[in-house]
């Protein structure tokens, strides 16, 4: 069983700036709820109940979001508004809230390394709730990915093909196809140029890692940006044992930028949001 999940929500959002000076990037709301709602609610679904936060500096409003507001529940009980917190009290209800914070902030794989206290010896979920997958009434994207780990019972990342131009903003992998949408990896780069990516299979914000990474981490140096980079920690978990690249069913939508936010939004309102 895997029932905890990793939400690192330490960075700064500066391609959202000013909206993102003093309020996190995961409190942006697509149309009616934040984005980390969005993802918490995926890990759920998926099994995972404990959510661990990694925060940061001015990240406060994400742990009032994950608890109860007194006030706010006594001015709406009993009126016709109760339908309003309906999804929130929901996500209450079934999950576990716990956080660290990260310091300072050198990268994903610190982040990660960071929540080790909150997540001990066993195989454990990340979602970037920047990354929002939606995949109708089908299983959400963990959901997915905790089937195809109890089947392989090593580290999974949620890959997707990407244009060619758009290598570089990602870690892209190679590896070979075990069966549809299936890769067991061999090699991964973090944010190649379009001529040194190894293919146009990019990972994105989700991930089921095995503990043993966070030693792993521990040994890697900086790497791209001078951060810490998941993607070179899993590179060596992947010479070392094995980690599967999986194309997801559902959509995903890149809402830590601008184009993607705008993209998402239209997409829930007129496809999952209850007019
Ligand atoms: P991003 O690369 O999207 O960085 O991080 P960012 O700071 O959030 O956004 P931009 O690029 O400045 O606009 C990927 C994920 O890793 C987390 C971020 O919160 C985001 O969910 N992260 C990144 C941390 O928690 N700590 C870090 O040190 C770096």
């Amino acid at each position: 069983m895997i029932n905890k999940c990793l939400f690192p929500v330490a960075g700064y959002g500066t391609r959202f700036l000013p909206a993102t000076k003093s309020m996190p990037k995961e409190m942006l709301p697509v149309v009616n709820k934040p984005l980390v709602q969005y993802g918490v609610e995926e890990a759920i679904q998926a099994g995972m109940t404990t959510c661990a936060f990694v925060t940061g500096r001015g990240k406060r409003s994400i742990a009032d979001h994950f608890d109860i507001s007194y006030e706010l529940e006594h001015q709406i009980s009993g009126t016709g508004k109760e339908v309003y917190l309906e999804s929130i009290r929901n996500v209450l209800d079934k999950g576990v809230f716990t956080m660290v914070r990260q310091r300072e902030m050198k990268g994903l794989g610190h982040a990660i390394l960071t929540g080790r206290s909150l997540i001990g010896n066993e195989p454990f979920g990340v979602l970037l709730s920047d990354d929002l997958c939606l995949n109708g009434e089908g299983d959400g994207v963990l959901a997915q990915m905790v089937a195809l780990y109890n089947q392989f019972r090593c580290s999974i990342v949620a890959i997707q093909e990407v244009p060619e131009d758009e290598v570089h903003k990602y870690g892209v992998i190679s590896g070979e196809s075990m069966k549809e949408g299936i890769y067991r990896i061999d090699g991964m780069v973090e944010k190649p140029n379009k001529k040194d990516a190894p293919s146009n299979l990019a990972i994105i914000g989700r991930y089921i890692l095995t503990p043993d990474i966070f030693e792993i981490i521990e040994e890697t140096p900086p790497g791209a940006n001078g951060e810490i980079q998941l993607t070179d920690a899993l590179q060596t978990q992947a010479q070392r044992g094995c980690v599967m690249g999986y194309k997801f069913k559902g959509r995903r939508f890149d809402c830590g930028s601008v184009p993607g936010f705008v993209e998402a939004t239209n997409f829930v309102y007129e496809n999952v949001y209850d007019k």
